[in-house]
């Protein structure tokens, strides 16, 4: 079959690889008829990831058709069609037990932190991904469900992580009726979590980001107000400006390791690795905001610490809440929200590219070419 295959730091391209087999009587095999490129995926390409192999086949985002089942696999036939969470995840741990899919202690031998993730390198258990033909998921019994046949395959392909991971990142921030939300980054992380901001009654949603075409994706799509940091010389002293000198009630942090805005940071991350990832807008979110406010941090750092403002946070007895998104936790009230139009993710999608094409496509996605948002995979064989 045909896959995406990582050949090191920006270099990608699609290879003939083994079809994948059903190891384990609770496998399916899928054959993926749509995927996506996440801004996770970039944190990959550009080699910031650790122990990210030669060969990998990323991608943790997708959906497709059952192909074969195992002997134990109970809730899926072959021919469903299905979307596939980004998480691998047992069901039945401690974790699970208490919905902490993303910290599944039973799929991830390498780490006692994170669980296991398609196609995001062997810190994530090393499965491979679905930016291919086709995919072996495991424990297919669990993370898979049904697309309903109300729901279109690119609102399904965002369901599997960007969707969920934003709406996640407004349940984090614990928003009450009337809240100032500042979400950091107009991503469709961002932009996702600037709509759900309002789902859960903010009262004011503003967006920053330094894409004005994105900024304006977070105004007509996300009714919020957007600024421009690279506008203003201190980001954070107008942020403060616009919310009475006291600092928003929420911030949200859907940028991650690999923010833009401060050379040291970025010096010391991106480049020298002396850091798990530049907490910039980490760091923005924590002087934004009023004392006693909520943070939530969506946006993905690696294992390293990061040089936080943890006593500015302390201090400011700020809650801080994160982790990976549990999609398939958010799936009930999605479903939900993408039948009634409240949420309409697929017009997030800016990009359909062919499997063949996975390295254009990696180059538009990582360097935000020809307003790109949110790029889609197409496999050949789909
Ligand atoms: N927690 C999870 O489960 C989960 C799931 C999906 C993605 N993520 C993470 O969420 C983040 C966003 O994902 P995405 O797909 O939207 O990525 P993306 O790369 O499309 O978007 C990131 C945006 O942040 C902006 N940005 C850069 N520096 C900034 C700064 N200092 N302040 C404000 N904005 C800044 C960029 O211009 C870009 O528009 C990534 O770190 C990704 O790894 C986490
Ligand atoms: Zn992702
Ligand atoms: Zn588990």
């Amino acid at each position: 079959m045909k896959a995406m295959v990582y050949r090191g730091p920006y270099r990608v391209r699609v290879e003939e690889k083994p079809r994948p087999r059903l190891e384990h009587p609770n496998d399916a095999i899928v054959r993926v008829t749509l995927a996506a490129i996440c801004g996770s995926d970039l944190h990959l390409y550009h080699g910031l990831m650790p122990d990210t192999r030669v060969g990998h086949t990323f991608g943790h985002e997708f959906i497709g058709v059952v192909d074969e089942v195992g002997s134990s696999v109970q809730n899926l036939q072959v021919g469903d069609r299905v979307m596939v969470p980004f998480n691998i995840f047992c069901g039945s741990c401690f974790f699970c037990a208490r919905g902490l899919y993303s910290n599944c202690h039973n799929v991830n031998p390498n780490a006692t932190a994170v669980g296991g993730i398609y196609g995001y390198s062997h810190t994530t258990g090393g499965y491979d991904g679905g930016q291919a033909e086709f995919v072996r998921v495991p424990f297919a019994d669990v993370g898979p469900t049904k697309i309903p046949d109300w729901m279109s395959d690119e609102d399904a392909v965002l369901l599997t992580d960007a969707t969920p991971t934003g709406y996640f990142g407004a349940q984090l921030g614990d928003i009450v009726e009337g809240d100032v939300v500042i979400v950091f980054g107009a991503g469709p992380v961002g932009l996702v979590a600037a709509k759900s901001a309002w789902l859960m009654g903010a009262g004011r949603v503003i967006v920053v980001d330094h894409m004005d075409f994105r900024l304006e994706k977070a105004r007509t799509w996300a009714q919020a107000e957007t600024y421009n940091f690279t506008e203003y010389d201190d980001i954070v002293v107008h942020m403060k400006a616009i919310t009475d000198n006291l600092g928003a009630d929420v911030a949200i942090d859907a940028v991650g390791a690999e923010a833009d805005g401060n050379f040291l940071q970025h010096v010391t991350s991106a480049k020298l690795k002396l850091q798990g990832g530049s907490p910039v807008a980490l760091n923005w979110a924590i002087d934004s905001v009023r004392k006693g406010a909520n943070i939530s941090v969506i946006g993905a750092y690696g294992p390293l610490f990061s040089a936080v403002k943890f006593g500015d946070a302390m201090n400011k007895g700020l809650t801080l809440r994160m982790n990976q998104c549990p999609v398939k936790r958010q799936w009930p009230r999605l479903f939900e929200h993408v039948r009634n139009g409240y949420l309409r993710p697929s017009e997030l999608v800016t990009h359909r590219v062919p499997l063949d094409d996975i390295a254009e496509g990696y180059h538009v996605m990582s360097a935000k070419l020809d307003g790109c948002i949110k790029p889609l995979v197409v496999p050949s064989a789909a």
